[in-house]
């Protein structure tokens, strides 16, 4: 079990690999596109009312819009979306659900002229280069409008992680996720992804500093809500058939040990800046 969700887990990779360069993970997820719309977990609404509100109009750019879980949470919050995803089966995906589009990594898009009044990016952040991404948030934001990127911070109860990193070990010995060798909490660890966020920013310039937002909230899961979400997270998303099977009976052990379901703290956390008004560059 990943302490912390897998799409950071990169970071555990032999160094000195950033997560935006194992493009083979960071655009895996649309092996099974439904089940990840399906699974995973929405944003918080107080998160998504904060970003609207501190944005001066309504047109969000959506980098790495995946599905379209966020996009459709700010369309329901009067916005207009579109969505920037390199993946073409999550973008094919977010289309069906009324969600527009465009295919293509952030750092290579084309903007063609176009200008928006928040950047957002949903547990895709990580996956651009933080100073292109910046760069390129920079170019399309109006005076005043807002970079907010956000990621959700969870924890599973000690036993089901610790589950979760000895299956995981035993199965696939070869990867370069290794959950054991994880010492720090999941807060912790994120808060290197948060860190390089904002240093990008900071080294682009023409933003005002970057603030994080915290947003702490829970839910519990069954046994086979959890075992659900678990192969769309990063470092499951290309397993074979029956090496991911033997991940999920182990964690469904420790889950059926526990009672069959557990509740799990989630943080939402966002980096969030505000683009300078022209007289402020
Ligand atoms: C974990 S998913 C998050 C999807 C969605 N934002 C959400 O909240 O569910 C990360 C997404 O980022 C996309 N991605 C990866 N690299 C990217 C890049 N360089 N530019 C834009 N999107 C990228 C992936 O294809 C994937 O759909």
């Amino acid at each position: 079990m990943p302490t912390v969700p897998p799409e950071r887990a990169p970071l555990a990779a032999p160094e000195p690999r950033e997560p935006h360069q194992a493009r083979q993970v960071a655009e895996s997820f649309g092996s099974d596109a439904e089940r990840y719309d399906r699974t995973r977990p929405r944003y918080p609404d107080a998160l998504v009312e904060r970003i609207v509100a501190a944005s001066p109009g309504p047109s969000v750019l959506d980098v790495g819009c995946g599905t379209g879980i966020a996009a459709r949470q700010f369309q329901a919050a009067g916005c207009q979306v579109l969505g920037v995803e390199p993946d073409a089966r999550m973008a094919d995906f977010a289309r069906r659900t009324g969600v527009e589009v465009e295919v293509a990594r952030f750092e290579a898009w084309e903007s063609a002229g176009r200008a928006f009044d928040a950047v957002i990016a949903g547990q895709a952040w990580h996956w651009v280069d933080p100073v292109a991404g910046a760069a390129k948030a920079a170019q399309v934001l109006r005076p005043g409008s807002r970079l907010a990127a956000f990621w959700h911070v969870f924890e599973p109860p000690p036993v089901v992680a610790a589950a979760f990193a000895a299956v995981y070990q035993r199965v696939v010995p070869d990867s370069p996720f290794n959950f054991q060798a994880m010492p720090k909490r999941a807060l912790d660890v994120y808060q290197v992804m948060v860190t390089k966020a904002a240093d990008g920013i900071r080294e682009v310039g023409g933003f005002g500093d970057p603030e994080q937002w915290r947003f702490d909230w829970e839910r519990s899961y069954t046994r086979d809500e959890w075992l659900d979400l678990l192969p769309t997270t990063g470092p499951l998303t290309q397993l074979p058939p029956d090496r991911l099977a033997e991940v999920l009976d182990g964690v469904g052990a420790a889950i059926d040990a526990m009672g069959g379901s557990f509740t799990m703290s989630y943080t939402t956390v966002a980096v969030t800046a505000a683009r300078h008004d022209k007289r402020d560059r």
